[in-house]
């Protein structure tokens, strides 16, 4: 505990302070837990913000990083790269896309859409460089995505943000049209919003969305940073939707736990970019790609996604019954796969602190929705711990 507490203060000490930390340092972690010095094992329902798809330190994950790292850690983007080539190779033959742009994260991959946009729109004429994106958005923190990402509580303490950046009401298919013209280049959405609050695009809002893109040039980019790679129980949510992305950015889980983005390019923006446009000295990092290769075997192995559905209608059931028994404290349920939203109101971080005094560990995102990422390959013994803590917490009446 004197050791815990000493960290802390030297975390505080050394660390830039933009993270409120939990007062864990947890030793190491194994499929949905995460366990401290002392032994005590916490039951992880955010897996790193949805990084760790298959739980932590899955085996086959392990084992590709072991391995690569004893091959190469590090080449420059002069040589081929196998695991990089793997991974590409694995993104295009289960989407849409033709090629893939690699980063280091979520943010690097907006940017490389925003720079791929602007270069399309320059392509069809001098002035189309608009982007516009959603109001309680979140595409990131360097200054192209900060500026995608409408919400006063990022952007305020930067501006001024990146130019010619126009926004509009997500699933408010008539303020969208409203800005529009022929100078659109891009529209950037997230098919469900996470860091907003699980919040889903509607069937109307998307149709428009399709209809302005036959009538107006410009890319439609999905960032599925959150919703991509398995987590709403397809490949990509777009899969879900009626909408056809030119460019999908991933991040998160591609890498099985080590840093690594991408851009998923289309048939129309598969060469736009082109010999020195962009880069990184670091992007496809090896080691990443070797381990994001061992984690979308995972996920692309047969039933694996359809699992996915059957544990959300599962827990959906579940946390639907405790809705019942306690509508003043759950007001909504939603989402897709496993990424779900618990709106639990004024009372969602409170929850969250008494479900850390009991071993469980919840993420709460726009102030009162507790959202739910839990590795994809969580068990239904793991599922009904969760509840019955859950329960167990809420039935205290708080
Ligand atoms: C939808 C979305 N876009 C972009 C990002 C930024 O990704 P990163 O933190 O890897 O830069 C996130 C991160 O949470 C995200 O959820």
């Amino acid at each position: 505990m004197q050791d815990l507490e000493n960290l802390y203060l030297r975390d505080k000490k050394y660390i830039a302070d933009t993270y409120t930390r939990i007062k864990l340092e947890p030793d190491y972690g194994e499929g949905c837990y995460l366990t401290d010095a002392n032994g005590d094992k916490y039951l992880d329902m955010y897996s790193g913000i949805s990084v760790n798809l298959a739980g932590h330190s899955e085996e086959s994950i392990v084992n590709a990083i072991a391995q690569q790292s004893g091959r190469y850690i590090h080449l420059s983007n002069n040589f081929i790269c196998r695991p990089a080539v793997e991974l590409a190779e694995i993104l295009v033959n289960n989407s849409f896309a033709e090629k893939v742009f690699f980063t280091n994260s979520g943010t690097e991959a907006n940017e490389a859409a925003i720079k791929l946009a602007r270069k399309y729109g320059k392509s069809k004429a001098k002035e189309k460089a608009k982007i516009l994106s959603a109001y309680n958005s979140f595409h990131g923190r360097t200054m192209g995505s900060l500026s995608l990402t409408a919400q006063v509580k990022y952007q305020e303490s930067f501006k001024p943000l990146v130019g010619d950046i126009d926004y509009f009401e997500y699933n408010n298919a008539e303020d969208l049209e409203k800005k529009f013209s022929d100078d659109v280049c891009a529209v950037f959405i997230e098919l469900i919003q996470g860091e907003g609050g699980i919040v889903q695009a509607d069937k109307l809002f998307l149709e428009k969305l399709s209809v302005l893109s036959e009538k107006y040039d410009f890319l439609i980019i999905a960032d599925e940073i959150q919703t991509g790679l398995g987590r709403t129980g397809k490949f990509l949510a777009c899969e879900h939707f009626d909408i056809k992305p030119d460019v999908v950015t991933l991040a998160k889980g591609l890498g099985g736990g080590l840093p690594i983005g991408a851009a998923l390019l289309g048939n129309r923006c598969k060469d736009i970019f082109s010999k020195g446009d962009h880069g990184s000295t670091f992007a496809p990092n090896p080691v990443a790609s070797a381990a994001g290769v061992a984690a979308l075997k995972i996920i692309l192995e047969d039933g694996f996604l359809e699992d996915i559905n059957k544990k959300h209608e599962y827990l959906v059931y579940s946390l639907k019954q405790l809705q019942n028994l306690y509508p003043e404290i759950i007001k909504d349920i939603r989402g897709k796969g496993l990424m779900l939203g618990i709106d639990a109101g004024e009372f969602a971080q409170i929850i969250k602190e008494k479900a850390f005094e009991n071993k469980l560990l919840l993420n709460v995102t726009a102030g009162k929705i507790i959202r739910l990422l839990p590795a994809l390959n969580i068990s239904y013994e793991e599922m009904n711990k969760f509840i019955q803590i859950f329960n167990y917490i809420i039935s205290e009446k708080i």
